[in-house]
């Protein structure tokens, strides 16, 4: 070992006891931003115990997630609240995780995926039918319930019309209560009777009935649909077994908060992105109206709509919907001459890396040319990492991609919007980064 190897990566210094938490629970994206200017690219902060390093190089972060992911694991630090996120694809490892994935992947492969756009399309023009010319809505809430109603047709083949607002409120106690966990620095088992724990367990008791009545109604009809869970329910392992219902419900479970929120937020800010940049909106116009003239947009115009995709890319390199990706250590490393030790927790954070200006001149613009197949300043591949990556790159990317921009393609044809009000956004990161106020805009019919 080289003497840098035993050196700690710098940091702030912390408190007795909590460390860096107090800062960090404050406002962890402007103190670990803050943090990465000051420390660099290998730094550390403390939370109680627990100490954090954030890789924010991209080839530092390409060693984690792709050349070296065989040294680390999914974070004890996410892994909170197994009741709820049982041993499903987000949080499983191992030989278990790999079998799930495999069974999993085809459902998700461009050209399934191809065969939701429909739905999404339609989905997106009912919802617009409720909207009034010069009403303010909360598009944050439009989206997370347009998000919900694709996710429940594709991937469940479930309308479920009563139950996608019963879902809703449920699932939005769910992750409110596991984000909360997450950042609290004690954590109290299930069963401990503070108002939260009671709150979450109602509500998981509610979703996992709604769950068994939708694989229930499934196993019934016996058919394949081309659904996710009709597929899940039909795939069969080399050896023959089948999932059980218990890893049915964990793979729903999964999929429902992995690919509900994500995009809703990607929609959402998308939109107050568009509000705010009336330049944007004109080009993003003038595209939509040489390819699709007023016409539905299909899958296939996708591929002929670069400036739309543009847009939706650039919202997620500034508000990137999953803001830190966490791992724990396996096995000692090295990387950037510092000792890795077992059990260190690594975060690796798009919010930080897609803000630098290292990468991204003028970082705080909103600006879809960036993006440009023909920009003549490339971007580094890991500094844009809203998906994660490697092994472990967002199952739902593809889907999560084409859902963005058949939603926004439809919606942006139709429909425009302005501020309503011009107070600046404040947000919340918990294992998303949510609007804390919601997104207020007046809604104009084009
Ligand atoms: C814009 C939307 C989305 C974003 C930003 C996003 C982001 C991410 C990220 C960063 C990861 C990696 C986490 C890690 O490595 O620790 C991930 C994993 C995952 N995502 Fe997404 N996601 C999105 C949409 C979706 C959708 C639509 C689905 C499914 C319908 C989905 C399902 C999953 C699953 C199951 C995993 C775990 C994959 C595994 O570990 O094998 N995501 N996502």
């Amino acid at each position: 070992m080289t003497t840098t190897q035993t050196t700690v990566p710098p940091g702030p210094k912390g408190e007795p006891f909590i460390g860096n938490a107090r800062e960090f629970v404050q406002e962890p994206l402007a103190y670990l931003q803050r943090c990465a200017q000051e420390y660099g690219a290998i730094m550390q902060i403390r939370l109680g115990t627990t100490a954090l390093y954030m890789l924010s190089h991209p080839d530092h972060i390409e060693h984690v997630l792709v050349t070296h992911n065989d040294r680390y694991k999914k974070s004890r630090f996410t892994q909170r609240r197994k009741s709820l996120f049982g041993n499903g694809l987000l949080f499983s490892e191992g030989d278990f995780w790999l079998r799930q994935r495999r069974l999993m992947q085809p459902t998700f492969h461009a050209k399934r995926v191809a065969s939701y756009g429909t739905a999404m399309v339609q989905l997106s023009q009912q919802m617009a039918a409720n909207w009034h010319d010069g009403e303010t809505l909360n598009i944050h809430d439009a989206m997370m319930q347009l998000s919900l109603e694709i996710v429940l047709k594709t991937l469940f083949d479930t309308e479920l019309a009563d139950d996608a607002q019963k879902i809703g409120r449920v699932l939005n106690i769910l992750i409110d209560q596991v984000s909360a966990a997450a950042v609290r620095p004690i954590q109290f088992p299930d069963w401990f009777p503070t108002s939260g724990n009671r709150q979450y367990n109602a509500a998981l008791a509610e979703l996992d009935a709604i769950i068994r009545q939708i694989i229930s109604e499934h196993r019934r009809r016996e058919t394949d649909n081309g659904d996710l869970l009709s597929m899940l329910l039909h795939v069969q392992d080399e050896d023959g077994s089948r999932m059980t219902d218990k890893q049915l419900r964990d793979e729903v479970v999964n999929l429902y908060i992995a690919g509900h929120e994500t995009v809703a937020l990607t929609l959402a800010y998308t939109w107050l992105l568009l509000a705010e940049h009336p330049d944007v909106e004109v080009k993003l116009h003038e595209e939509l109206e040489q390819v699709l003239a007023g016409r539905t947009p299909t899958m296939e115009d996708l591929q002929r709509l670069p400036y739309t995709e543009q847009v939706i890319t650039e919202a997620m390199r500034l508000y990137p919907p999953v803001w830190g990706v966490f791992r724990d250590c396996k096995v000692a490393d090295e990387i950037g001459g510092y000792a890795i030790a077992p059990k260190t927790v690594v975060l690796l954070s798009p919010w930080v890396v897609h803000h630098d200006a290292q990468y991204y001149t003028e970082p705080e613009a909103f600006r879809p040319e960036r993006w440009d197949k023909a920009s003549k300043q490339p971007i580094p591949r890991y500094a844009y990492f809203p998906f994660g990556g490697g092994q472990r790159l967002c199952i739902g990317n593809v889907f999560a991609m084409v859902e963005a921009r058949l939603v926004f393609a439809t919606l942006a044809q139709k429909w425009r919007f302005t501020l309503a009000s011009h107070e600046p956004l404040e947000l919340v990161p918990t294992i998303t980064i949510r609007p804390k106020n919601g997104i207020h805009l007046i809604a104009h019919r084009r």
